[in-house]
């Protein structure tokens, strides 16, 4: 009778525990109804983003570039990258003519998390250190500009808003970066400062987001890349808009009739969202409450964290780990490469998520049922992540009518030859979650291509990029140069 009684006990727990994954896949659905949903709401805001400034959640950022690299550029150029897990130093040659890159040299280097949070000058007296070290191994091989300074590109992946296509202001921080002292400041101005302190002589000439780098390199190599996504430790994305269409700042004028807009769609926010408890209390835990709702969903700063408080939960409702559920209770102790590595362990008994497990949260011998139910939330989260990510890159489509919503079908020729109306779209994408997670990467082109339908999605092409941030920002730097050597437009 007593052993009945335990069985019938552990089977309601299990229960209580498939009640808690269950919840969990209601809570995430991501429909094709839904995600047409949130594809609509992405153009909806993004015009209101741009018709007046705090018209939406998204900023819609001018970045005052208004002419990507063409493949002309020439020299050698610095670039320094700022805003996810990583810090890049690097230095481009390029060759001019056919986009040519003849070498590039990157240098990354992890950021001291106490940097993340003290004061501006000790965060640019570190990168300019950096900086100057790498100068220093300048080999022979590059085409050194002797009779000038050396122009660098600054990638600085947060809300700025800018003043020219070479300064501009901190608007706040995300990602966890919290420096008061910075907000409100120019953030090139610091840099500068800090290369002056080192006594460096070299010049910024551009500063410029993630996105915006992205996209200068897609754009150099592809000129059919009309808009970048970066899906890392934050998520984000650009595109080049009509400057009429930017109500908001009337009578800006380029010679292009385009500028660069920095969505910010990491704040991205609509009802139609499915979110859950989870992501409630991440949100109420974070530094930056209410802020950032999509990138939160999505990106890889808290993807494994999601997963970390469902583990919680069923730890909560029932014994699945036995009384361990000390170190699942700390924050942010699970980080998303490990939810990757768990997802993606192929061994029939799941070894990899055994030992993950045990060596990151000390939980041991968790039974192969239970790890199936964890592999089962991470591909959950992911799923939902992935296809959220596909509905605002549709939404970037659908506002600059590249989405296919004229017609395919009727524009085609008779031999089914594409129409001059349907046009190949590229979009570039970059960052670690992204480049490393093939699983999301699935998800995310299985649901672009689900949304837009078989007739428009050979159309768009999604095409990764690696670098391309910092080698981006140092093409621009190169297309906006003082000398004419860096832009032959
Ligand atoms: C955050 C930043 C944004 C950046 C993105 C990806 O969302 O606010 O500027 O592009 O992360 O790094």
């Amino acid at each position: 009778a007593i052993l009945v009684g335990r069985r019938v006990k552990s089977r309601r727990k299990w229960n209580r525990v498939v009640g808690v994954l269950r919840e969990l896949e209601e809570g995430c659905s991501t429909s094709i109804g839904r995600l047409r949903q949130v594809v609509d709401a992405m153009a909806v805001e993004m015009h209101a983003g741009l018709a007046s400034e705090g018209g939406s959640k998204l900023k819609m950022l001018l970045t005052f570039v208004d002419n990507l690299p063409n493949g002309n550029e020439k020299g050698t150029y610095y670039a320094l990258d700022l805003g996810g897990t990583n810090f890049r130093v690097l230095r481009v040659q390029l060759g001019g003519k056919n986009s040519l890159i003849l070498g590039h040299e990157v240098e990354r280097q992890p950021i001291p998390e106490h940097l993340m949070t003290s004061t501006s000058e000790d965060l640019f007296d570190f990168i300019a250190s950096t900086l100057e070290k790498f100068v220093e191994k300048e080999g022979n091989g590059y085409i050194v500009p002797l009779d000038r300074r050396r122009e660098l590109g600054f990638t600085f992946s947060f809300p700025v808003k800018q003043t020219s296509v070479s300064s501009g202001i901190l608007i706040k921080w995300t990602k966890g970066f919290s420096i008061e002292d910075m907000v409100g400041k120019d953030v090139a101005e610091c840099l500068q400062q800090a290369i002056s302190r080192r006594g460096l002589d070299m010049r910024v000439v551009a500063l410029v987001n993630d996105t915006v780098g992205t996209l200068a390199l897609g754009h150099y190599h592809d000129e059919d890349t009309v808009a970048a996504v970066i899906i890392g430790t934050g998520t984000n994305a650009c595109y080049v808009e009509r400057t009429d269409a930017i109500i908001k700042s009337q009578g800006l004028l380029t010679k292009s009739g385009g500028m660069v807009v920095n969505m910010e769609w990491g704040n991205f926010w609509s009802t139609h969202l499915p979110r859950t408890s989870y992501d409630t209390d991440l949100d109420a835990d974070s530094p930056n409450p209410n802020d950032q709702g999509f990138e939160k969903m999505i990106s890889g700063m808290y993807l494994g964290d999601i997963v970390r408080r469902v583990m919680l939960r069923m730890a909560e409702e029932s014994d699945i780990f036995g009384d361990a559920t000390c170190r699942l209770s700390e924050p942010f102790i699970l980080r998303t490469p490990l939810m990757a590595a768990i997802h993606e362990d192929e061994s029939p008994d799941l070894r990899e998520v055994s030992r993950i497990l045990q060596e990151t949260l000390e939980l041991t011998n968790v039974p192969l049922k239970v790890r199936k139910v964890i592999v089962r939330v991470c591909d959950i989260v992911t799923r939902r992540a992935a296809r959220l990510a596909a509905a605002g890159i549709v939404g970037i489509l659908k506002k600059i009518g590249r989405d296919g919503s004229g017609g395919v079908m009727s524009v085609r020729t008779k031999t089914g030859e594409p129409s001059s109306r349907m046009r190949r779209t590229v979009v570039a994408i970059e960052g670690g979650l992204y480049a490393s997670y093939s699983m999301f990467r699935e998800y995310l082109s299985e649901a672009v291509a689900e949304i837009l339908g078989e007739e428009v999605a050979p159309y768009v092409v999604l095409k990764i990029l690696e670098d391309g941030s910092g080698i981006g920002a140092a093409l621009l730097a190169a297309s906006h140069s003082s000398s004419s050597v860096g832009s032959v437009t």
